[in-house]
């Protein structure tokens, strides 16, 4: 609902996060567990979840990492390796916090050198997900070197993502992090069972922003990275537009600032301490703020085959400046929109 001045939505979800582990996680959870009721949070550690039995210690920490006061609940996403043995799947459908198996192309992204070489590999353990009902959580860039890196996303789908798709028409796939006029028609015209998340930086951010003023901005680089303006606004389209079949997924994936700002600079970029109040912007700005909260509460919830939540989460209209670092452990980051105002403020809890 909303008043003019403030926003009630049911509490969100974050399909797709990245808490890293000890002081990092330690640093950001918080900024997760204000706003959303859960989250996906994914495997890429350096080493990687690689089965229940990590995930469930993984797990653990994230909770003892969370403040005193809240309900919020990770959920974990295994990392698919082409050595994942089949009893995995039967394992993290018993466990009753796995929600999933993150496919990886190997070398696409941060953390990704354990994933898959040869799709066919993993074929196995896809057509006992399809079996058991687990769902797939896709990475969709081709990590070829020869292929140009603004097009990686559409040259996955075709060579990788269609072939998987008619392979296993009972697989309940996301493409994660959807970042292309090509994805976004690949899920509107694909099957009931592939949906995608969009992050608060994609529908924020063109591939200018990377270069704004002539200078290499590090902290908008990320992956997929960030498209022409044509591609964002189809992800715009996309998310305002009311298709069940695409919903939150910050992809929040923090990185401290030195490791952003150096020769080889990480992709990543931090969004969990404003991505509602972001996504807000990004809705508001479309006319479609009424809009936000089945995108934001219940698309997920409902594709995911999970209860929508009960609680709500109030947002007013009043101007704030994202501070220009914030603590990550024994260093600093660089948080999306770093010194600049935000124009939706969460209400205190
Ligand atoms: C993510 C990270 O840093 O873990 N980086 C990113 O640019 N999105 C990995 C990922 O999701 O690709
Ligand atoms: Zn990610």
């Amino acid at each position: 609902m909303e008043t003019g001045q403030t926003l009630t939505i049911t509490r969100p979800d974050d399909w797709h996060l990245h808490l890293r582990d000890g002081a990092q996680l330690a640093a950001v959870a918080a900024d997760s567990a204000r706003r959303f009721a859960r989250a996906l949070v994914m495997p890429n550690l350096a080493p990687p979840i690689l089965d229940v039995a990590q995930a469930g210690r993984y797990r653990r920490r994230i909770l003892d990492a969370l403040p005193a006061e809240t309900s919020f609940q990770p959920w974990m996403a295994l990392y698919l390796s082409e050595e994942t043995p089949l009893r995995e799947v039967a394992r993290a459908c018993d466990s009753g916090f796995v929600l999933g198996m993150k496919y990886y192309p190997a070398g696409a992204t941060t953390g990704a050198e354990f994933g898959v070489r040869s799709p066919e590999r993993v074929y196995p353990v896809l057509e006992e997900m399809e079996k058991r009902g687990l769902p797939l959580q896709v990475h969709g860039e081709l990590a070829d070197p020869e292929v140009d890196v603004f097009s990686r996303e559409a040259f996955f789908i075709e060579r990788v993502l269609l072939p998987l798709l008619r392979r296993f028409p009972g697989l309940r796939v996301v493409l994660e992090h959807v970042s292309t006029r090509e994805g976004v028609q690949c899920v509107r015209d694909g099957p009931q069972l592939l949906a995608a998340t969009i992050t608060p930086q994609h529908l924020l951010l063109s591939r200018n922003a990377m270069f704004a003023q002539g200078r290499m901005r590090p902290h908008h680089y990320c992956l997929p990275v960030p498209q022409a303006e044509q591609h964002r606004q189809a992800l715009i389209e996309a998310a305002t537009g009311g298709h069940p079949r695409f919903f939150l997924g910050t992809d929040s994936a923090p990185h401290s600032r030195p490791a952003k700002e150096r020769g080889c600079a990480c992709a990543g970029i931090y969004s969990a301490h404003a991505a509602v109040e972001l996504y807000a912007e990004v809705f508001e700005a479309a006319g479609r703020l009424e809009r936000l909260e089945a995108f934001a509460a219940f698309h997920g919830a409902d594709f995911y085959r999970l209860p929508r939540n009960g609680q709500r989460l109030v947002l007013h209209r009043a101007d704030w400046t994202v501070p220009s670092e914030l603590p990550f452990g024994p260093d600093t980051l660089v948080p999306l929109r770093a010194g600049q105002p935000c124009h939706w403020q969460l209400r205190a809890a």
